[in-house]
């Protein structure tokens, strides 16, 4: 299986994972060879691409973080949980609450369950609208950069709660300014940033959460270094859990095609997270996310430093920076051939140049 750029797409290509549409049902099933409408109205919705099968890419299989019914009943219980807040439903509101804190309970036990979790960021685009898929996102990628701070599992389940429900205030923030596709004034930023007190208002309005859940989402654009808001507060005095959902929030948002920019290639909001040790960022949470998420996720196609191109098949848990790539064939070498940038001595000048999505 290998991740093709929705550019690349041609008729005929065998898809590799069910596709999941906007409202979280299946839209296309595995197995099935695409076709010209359907590679059409991937393009019109925006999708990055989607992974196929082909001959190349044989042995190559990328895992699920979470089970794609799994991810269908968060995005549909978030949903539900948005819509009744939005619309001031108290009694749908609560049976929404409900929904999600099961569904929280199947989401830590897969991950939990699966051993160690390599993220593959594009593998977590295109199932939904972007509000529930960023909720749902930031959710799983807190819980496994909180797995590395050896939570235990009611810490977990606090801050998948806190992550999921941590831009709740966005839904009360006029649109045209959380749309907006050009710059944000000074007053208009101003606004955006209320959006943290006023989602922990609307929730403490309509349910209790303790303040173990509540601090972090008030706190989830607070920076490291003291210049983030509302309190500006630094270091140790934000709590572990808003720091995880800022790290999570910004690299989830950075690879997400926004109405005011198109998404961050991959490697670049890597490399945006490394830049910010110790500013935005703890530098301990920069060392976890490293240990967590993919810089070059599995199945793309990468350019090397030596000119070659390949696909990233497989990572090295312990240095996922330099993964096993197998490279395209050229009329000079037609043979199947693999460089491990981690154990080939004589791979060890090569480096990745650029990831070709
Ligand atoms: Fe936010």
């Amino acid at each position: 299986m290998r991740f093709i750029s929705v550019n690349d797409l041609k008729e005929g290509m065998i898809i590799g994972k069910p596709f999941y549409g906007q409202t979280g049902y299946l839209l296309i099933q595995s197995g099935l060879a695409l076709t010209a409408p359907v590679i059409a109205k991937l393009k019109y919705l925006g999708y990055m691409g989607l992974y196929i099968e082909d001959a190349f890419s044989e042995g190559l299989d990328i895992e699920n973080v979470i089970s794609p019914e799994t991810r269908s009943k968060a995005g549909k219980s978030v949903r539900k949980l948005m819509t009744a807040a939005a619309k001031k439903k108290a009694v749908l509101f609560s049976e929404a609450v409900k929904d999600v804190l099961e569904v929280l309970n199947q989401v830590i036990d897969e991950i939990t369950g699966s051993g160690s979790v390599i993220i593959n960021i594009i593998d977590m685009k295109g199932y939904d609208a972007y509000t529930y898929q960023h909720s749902i996102n930031v959710c799983v990628l807190s819980c496994v950069i909180g797995m590395g701070f050896d939570l235990n599992r009611d810490q977990l389940y606090k801050l998948a709660l806190s992550a999921m429900l941590h831009d709740l205030g966005n839904l009360f923030i006029d649109k045209e300014i959380l749309d907006k596709p050009g710059k944000l004034t000074a007053d208009e930023y101003e606004v955006i940033k209320t959006h943290t007190a006023i989602g922990v208002d609307q929730l403490k309005l309509r349910y209790f959460f303790p303040s173990s859940v509540i601090a972090p989402i008030i706190q989830h654009h607070e920076r490291f270094d003291g210049g983030g808001y509302p309190f500006g507060r630094k270091g140790a005095e934000i709590p572990l859990n808003a720091q995880i959902i800022s790290i999570s929030d910004i690299y989830d948002a950075f690879t997400s095609n926004r109405p005011y920019r198109k998404a961050h290639p991959v490697t670049e909001a890597y490399e945006y997270i490394l830049g910010n040790a110790g500013q935005a960022f703890g530098a301990e949470l920069v060392k976890s996310f490293t240990k967590k998420i993919a810089p070059f996720p599995l199945g793309v196609q990468v350019l090397l430093s030596n000119g070659r191109k390949g696909i990233v098949f497989k990572h090295h848990e312990d240095n996922l920076i330099r993964p096993l790539i197998k490279l395209e064939p050229t009329p000079e070498q037609p043979d199947e051939c693999f460089i491990d940038l981690n154990n080939d001595v004589e791979s060890y000048h090569i480096t990745v140049e650029k990831v070709l999505i």
